[in-house]
């Protein structure tokens, strides 16, 4: 088969091989990027004939040319090719092939260099707007929940043993406060994003009289990349965005194992809805929670395209290396997950039903208030250590004799210490240790609600 000559042919004696196209095409991962592809190019030739160095009439045909191959690419008839190596080149091609010799201008004052991070800062910056209005979308549904159970108590954990009673909406909360960071980070990398290296051509500029600060204005740039050679060799922007989405997945899958535990029989504090739930092809009785289990090992993939980047890109020297192709993988799943746990996530949340009664059977059962035991016993004049010791023989005698602190007689209780007085019962419900903890960030109701209202969700 006649090979199609390439676009940057013209010092080759022989055509490549066609073993290395395939190699080296990117084609099949990067032609998502030509919506941004085709209005960065749009932009520059705008640029390009508004100073002069093509006509406006061929600004015009190019534009026109480019705006009918983006038709042609939502319509699903352009003819992507891997001959043409990548969504650059794929366009060029066609643009040259449906306006002629005109279509050959396009790439004055430009590189694929440049092109290609123009490319990816604009892609990102697109997604990083959906990101966080996920992130918003899954922080009003942890709110919404916490609304709606705020009279329900559930044992808070250290080492997976009960250990004190709290609210399950200030639970819920920890998570918002999570994604709260979450959204910060990657709104710090939208800014860092917000830069145009259009302009830098291959690595050293361009002699051509171009107006950056034009292009950055067509493309909603905040500002202009101050260093070409800088400008096609960094991907750290998207490092950023690969780091921040690590630190959300260990949020996102310490949520999911949650899930996927409190729904558990041996817990049984929620009830994930049937429609997220799958069976079992053997055994008839199960209703497994795969999503949150999806979600929870996809942080793998996420994990490790943050450690498969920067290692693409330690030691590379610059500018620009063949490498970075490298980088699309790694951005483009992690978008995709990033986006489809955001979302799987916050209707997990609006949907589980919570079970009231068996999260108060399990703070009752634990000894959840041998804290409000000691406390009781500091007030009474005693330190916290001696107190915390004679508690410790009190849930020891309980343990022997099978019963819970709050069953014990007065009398028992002074068996262990003179200062117990018949007010400590009061001490002991799971609603006293909830409601005395006011101090600032305690799982008080009054705190809860405060934060709710600060956190507006
Ligand atoms: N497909 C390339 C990439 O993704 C585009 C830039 C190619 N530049 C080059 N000098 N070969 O990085």
């Amino acid at each position: 088969m006649a090979q199609q000559k390439k676009l940057w042919g013209g010092r080759f004696a022989a055509p490549t091989a066609s073993s290395v196209e395939a190699f080296t095409a990117s084609i099949d991962v990067d032609a998502r990027l030509y919506r941004h592809d085709i209005a960065g190019s749009i932009a520059h030739v705008r640029m390009l004939a508004r100073q002069r160095i093509i006509s406006a009439q061929e600004g015009r045909k190019i534009v026109r040319g480019l705006q009918s191959i983006q038709k042609e690419v939502e319509r699903g008839a352009f003819p992507f090719s891997t001959a043409d190596e990548d969504i650059h080149m794929n366009i060029e091609h066609r643009l040259i092939e449906k306006i002629g010799r005109v279509g050959e201008k396009l790439h004055t004052a430009r590189s694929r260099n440049d092109q290609v991070a123009l490319d990816l800062r604009l892609y990102l910056r697109d997604e990083l707007g959906a990101i966080l209005g996920a992130l918003e979308g899954l922080k009003r549904e942890l709110g919404r929940a916490a609304r709606r159970y705020l009279d329900v108590i559930m044992p808070g954990y250290t080492h997976l043993q009960r250990a004190q009673p709290v609210l399950f909406s200030h639970h819920l909360l920890a998570y918002v406060e999570m994604l709260e960071r979450d959204r910060e980070r990657m709104r710090q990398c939208q800014e860092r994003v917000d830069v145009l290296p259009l302009g830098s051509g291959a690595l050293a500029g361009t002699t051509f009289p171009i107006d950056r600060a034009y292009v950055a204005k067509l493309l909603e740039f905040a500002r202009i990349s101050k260093n070409s050679i800088d400008a096609v060799s960094d991907r750290d922007f998207i490092l950023e965005f690969l780091s921040a989405s690590a630190v959300l997945f260990v949020h996102l899958s310490r949520l999911a194992e949650e899930m996927v535990l409190w729904s558990s029989e041996e817990f049984g504090f929620i009830e994930l809805p049937d429609r997220y739930c799958t069976g079992s092809s053997m055994m008839p009785q199960k209703k497994n929670p795969d999503v949150p289990e999806l979600i929870r090992g996809k942080s793998g993939r996420v994990f490790g395209h943050l450690q498969a980047l920067l290692t693409v890109m330690k030691g590379l020297p610059l500018a620009y290396n063949r490498d970075l192709q490298e980088d699309k993988i790694p951005l483009f799943d992690t978008v995709d997950t990033v986006k489809a746990c955001l979302g799987m996530t916050a209707d997990l949340i609006r949907e589980l039903k919570v079970n009231k009664e068996r999260m108060r059977a399990a703070v009752q059962d634990g000894f959840t208030n041998a804290t409000e035991v000691a406390d009781y016993l500091v007030g009474r004049g005693l330190s916290f250590r001696s107190a915390h010791a004679v508690t410790g023989k009190v849930v020891r005698f309980c343990l022997d004799h099978g019963k819970r602190i709050e069953q014990l007689s007065l009398m028992e209780l002074r068996r262990f210490s003179r200062r117990f007085e018949k007010d400590v019962f009061v001490f002991l419900t799971p609603e006293a240790a909830v409601r005395r903890r006011r101090a600032p960030g305690g799982t008080s109701a009054a705190n809860v609600r405060r934060r709710l209202r600060e956190l507006g969700v």
